[in-house]
């Protein structure tokens, strides 16, 4: 932070001497005055340094096995790395409404029978509500404590005298620590809030979730700083009228990234599901065009997936192009290879993308089953239902390789489908799927063998 610093950004924490929009993450009307949140005594607890702990060879270093606790949620033990670490801070972040109460109040339940009590500090819903949740699911956790409370130093009461084994704390935007005169959810006291809390963690060898909301723009409220001090961060995410979830690591000290877990929300709160390809793929259409299904690998999480695409002429002279599910640029890039490189003419056309079911796909494998449908509905000629295509596309119209080809046509497999249009680059891997598999190596050859 700069002397001439007066004030801070509400979003990124950024310092900065005039108020107006923020030159780190631009956004407008974040700045608060800094003396707003100056700290009335100075608190500094996480500054008292501990007695100079001596230097250990790595070698020498054990880890005692057993310092994971599973949370009774399959589909979150995995994103987790196989349970919840003993001393660890997990953030968990996603859109208001979208499950995050519901999924850590189920995860309360086998963390209590397991290693009992959890404290579950709710400043957002009075302990009455959770109770009536509770019942709703259909849950009776003993071990479970609720306490309705945002001041942290008395939520640190509570820890002294209960000492649980596991913390929730729903949410961090609401709870405060008095000493600081900045309002609850602002960057200083979400900061400070966080860092109590990861001392606390560590101190006591608490699990500690930390419920985090999201705002529009989709990153977590405020506390961008709060990401890089926690051990974990899972994002909840789903669309609103879909019944699926999906949670996702984005960061974990404790296991792989981009590890998946996939829940549907119901009448009795989430369910796992354990075959999320059967999920997206129930209500695929027969011999229909302009559909095509790609195994997306998410993780280490082989998954199948539709992409739809509708082509119709444009309305007006300039053609519409819109995308769920997948990223708007890429898809613009792909519609710009398929028009230049296999001469379909698509300026006087609009298009629109799917991902079926509400799911999402972040990787470039969905390249070519993307241009396929495409094609497929430009043409309307259906591609044959019984293969999956993969394959990442490149600007001179190459299909490019994919990692864990296997993996994917396995899931293929295991699903029923009988071939599959893979990469050519990828044939030097030897693989065994039990599937038909026809390599390409161009956009042109993948409609060939598809929209002869
Ligand atoms: P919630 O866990 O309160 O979301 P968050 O804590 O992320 O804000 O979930 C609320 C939504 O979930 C609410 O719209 C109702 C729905 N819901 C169900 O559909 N079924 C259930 O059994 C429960 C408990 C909630
Ligand atoms: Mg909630």
């Amino acid at each position: 932070m700069r002397d001439s610093a007066v004030y801070r950004c509400q979003e990124c924490g950024f310092a900065g001497p005039k108020p107006g929009t923020c030159p780190d993450c631009a956004r407008t009307g974040t700045f608060v005055p800094l003396v707003e949140e100056r700290v009335a005594p100075r608190i500094g607890s996480r500054r008292v340094a501990p007695p100079a702990s001596a230097a250990v060879p790595l070698a020498s270093i054990t880890v005692a096995r057993g310092d994971r606790l599973a949370t009774g949620i399959a589909e979150l033990d995995r994103v987790l790395g196989g349970g919840v670490v003993r001393g660890s801070l997990v953030l968990i972040g996603g859109d208001p409404g979208i499950g995050k109460s519901t999924l850590l109040l189920q995860a309360s339940q086998a963390l209590a029978a397991a290693a009992p009590p959890v404290l579950y500090v709710s400043g957002e819903e009075s302990a009455a509500q959770i109770k009536l949740r509770a019942d709703r699911l259909g849950i009776a956790p003993d071990g479970v404590y609720l306490v309705a409370e945002t001041d942290l130093s008395l939520i640190e009461t509570q820890l002294d005298q209960l000492k649980p084994r596991t913390l929730v704390v729903d949410s961090i935007q609401t709870v405060y620590l008095p000493e600081l005169e900045s309002t609850p959810g602002s960057v200083a006291q979400v900061r400070e809030c966080g860092a109590r809390l990861m001392m606390l963690a560590k101190a006591r060898g608490v699990a500690t979730f930390l419920v985090g909301h999201v705002t529009k723009e989709g990153a977590l409220a405020g506390p961008r700083v709060l990401e890089h001090l926690v051990d974990t961060v899972l994002y909840f995410e789903g669309e609103r009228h879909h019944s699926y979830r999906v949670l996702r690591a984005v960061k974990n000290r404790f296991g792989s990234t981009n590890e998946l877990g996939v829940f549907q929300m119901g009448e009795r709160g989430l369910a796992e599901v354990p075959n999320p390809s059967g999920f997206f793929l129930a209500e695929r259409p027969k011999d229909a065009s302009g559909s095509v299904i790609t195994a997306s690998l998410e993780g280490t999480r082989p998954m199948l997936v539709e992409l739809q695409a509708l082509v119709a002429p444009a309305s007006f002279a300039t053609p519409r192009r819109a995308v769920l599910g997948a990223d708007y640029n890429r898809v613009c890039l792909l519609l710009a290879v398929l028009e230049k490189r296999s001469g379909v003419p698509l300026q006087s056309q609009d298009v629109f993308v799917n991902v079926a079911g509400g799911a999402r796909v972040t990787e470039p494998a969905a390249d070519l089953g993307i241009v396929v449908a495409t094609a497929s509905s430009y043409m309307d000629r259906p591609v044959r239902g019984d293969a999956v295509v993969i394959g990442e596309i490149g600007l001179t119209g190459e299909v490019r390789r994919v990692t864990g080809l296997e993996a994917r046509l396995k899931e293929a497999a295991a699903l029923g489908f009988a071939a599959a249009i893979v990469p050519a680059s990828n044939l030097a891997d030897d693989i065994r799927s039990g599937l038909e598999v026809r390599s390409v190596g161009t956009v042109d050859e993948a409609l060939h063998e598809l929209l002869p």
